[in-house]
């Protein structure tokens, strides 16, 4: 059946990468996508597909009630990207992450409640489960392993699932919340590990790597999480949470290693960092659930194809990064790694 979806946070790098997939996917279906346009949200990352009769973009924020009201009304269903999503920044001012994270989906589930049978997917982190340690590798964090957040950024996420899920609970709203790993891809903002080494190292600058390395990440290919959160629009329960993994457990030293193999540099670009406060250890994710109740699993996570193609991507798109790399950008930079 044909589809009205109104998309949160679509000039973001999921956001993106999102609604390019489901117009390829479902050509037949609408999208309205609000974005505020942040520091991280880019108009340039939807330019191909920007002139669409089915794609609207409304410049506006998930926090302005009236706004949300008239865009629901309007749709069938929410995929909930929106929201300040870097955790440096959170620990620099976790302000607007209360803000646009917490009360922003506040405001969407108010005006969503009130639409019979509106669909609700929230996008949320395996960074709400805290941490697991580096020497217990049979340890993954399931659906029911405790919400334990560290940072603002994490809590401020968890904030949001557990409103996501008093709704259901309170009023019947029909949700489902979708828990990823990192993800990697075309048309990250450069502040983030991956694009941040790949564009430092096409400039001939060194990679800023956190403490010892030792800290270990799964890896989901943006487009392997696409997939994932258009079956659990499709084929979710309401009420359920899914687990999203890459199946891809890497070090951050073992990260930068590819990388710098990929881009034919060697180990001293590497320059060690102070660790980021409260860094958690390790994230691993089971999701066998997605895959036997939902029947997805990721075909293009795997290394070293999936992380090659990404860094060819950085490499072929200069003109878009560096012009992200510019102005607030260098002034955050400068604060975060000196
Ligand atoms: N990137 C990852 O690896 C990852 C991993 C797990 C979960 N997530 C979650 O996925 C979602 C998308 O992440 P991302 O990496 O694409 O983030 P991003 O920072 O690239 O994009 C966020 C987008 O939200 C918009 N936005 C922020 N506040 C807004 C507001 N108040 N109103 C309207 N728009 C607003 C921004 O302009 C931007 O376009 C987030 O909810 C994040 O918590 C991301």
């Amino acid at each position: 059946m044909s589809q009205h979806l109104l998309v949160t946070g679509g000039c973001g790098f999921i956001g993106s990468n999102f609604i390019r997939f489901v117009l390829e996917q479902r050509p037949d279906w609408q999208i309205t996508n609000l974005d505020s346009l942040t520091y991280s949200g880019n108009g340039e990352n939807l330019a191909d597909v920007a002139d669409l009769d089915q794609y609207h973009f409304v410049h506006g924020d998930i926090r302005d009630d009236e706004l949300v009201k008239q865009l629901i009304e309007k749709t069938d269903a929410i995929i909930h990207f929106a929201a300040e999503s870097h955790v440096d920044r959170s620990i620099l001012d976790s302000k607007p992450f209360i803000e646009s994270n917490v009360l922003g989906t506040q405001v969407l589930l108010d005006a969503a409640r009130r639409k019979e049978d509106y669909r609700f997917i929230h996008i949320s982190t395996d960074e709400v489960y805290g941490d697991l340690p580096l020497d217990r590798p049979d340890l993954l964090f399931t659906e029911d392993s405790p919400i334990c957040t560290h940072s603002p950024y994490s809590a401020s996420k968890a904030a949001s699932d557990l409103l996501v899920g008093a709704y259901h609970h309170t009023f019947g709203l029909n949700m489902n919340i979708t828990r990823c790993s990192n993800n990697f891809g075309p048309y990250q903002f450069p502040e983030k590990v991956i694009p941040l080494f790949v564009t430092n190292l096409i400039e001939n600058e060194k990679v800023p790597l956190y403490g010892d390395g030792s800290n270990i990440r799964d890896w989901l290919h943006v487009i392997d999480h696409c997939e994932a959160i258009l079956a659990v629009f499709e084929k979710g329960t309401s009420g359920e949470v899914y687990n999203i993994s890459g199946n891809n457990e890497r070090s951050n030293l073992e990260l930068t290693g590819a990388i710098l193999d990929a881009m034919g540099k060697g180990k001293d670009m590497i320059r060690p960092v102070e660790d980021r406060l409260g860094h958690d250890r390790r994230y691993a994710i089971d999701a066998s659930k997605i895959k036997t109740q939902l029947g997805w699993e990721p075909t293009r996570s795997a290394w070293p194809q999936a992380l090659e193609q990404t860094v060819q991507w950085y490499i072929t798109h200069a003109t878009w990064w560096q012009r992200v790399k510019t102005g607030e950008y260098r002034t955050y930079y400068q604060k975060q790694y000196g």
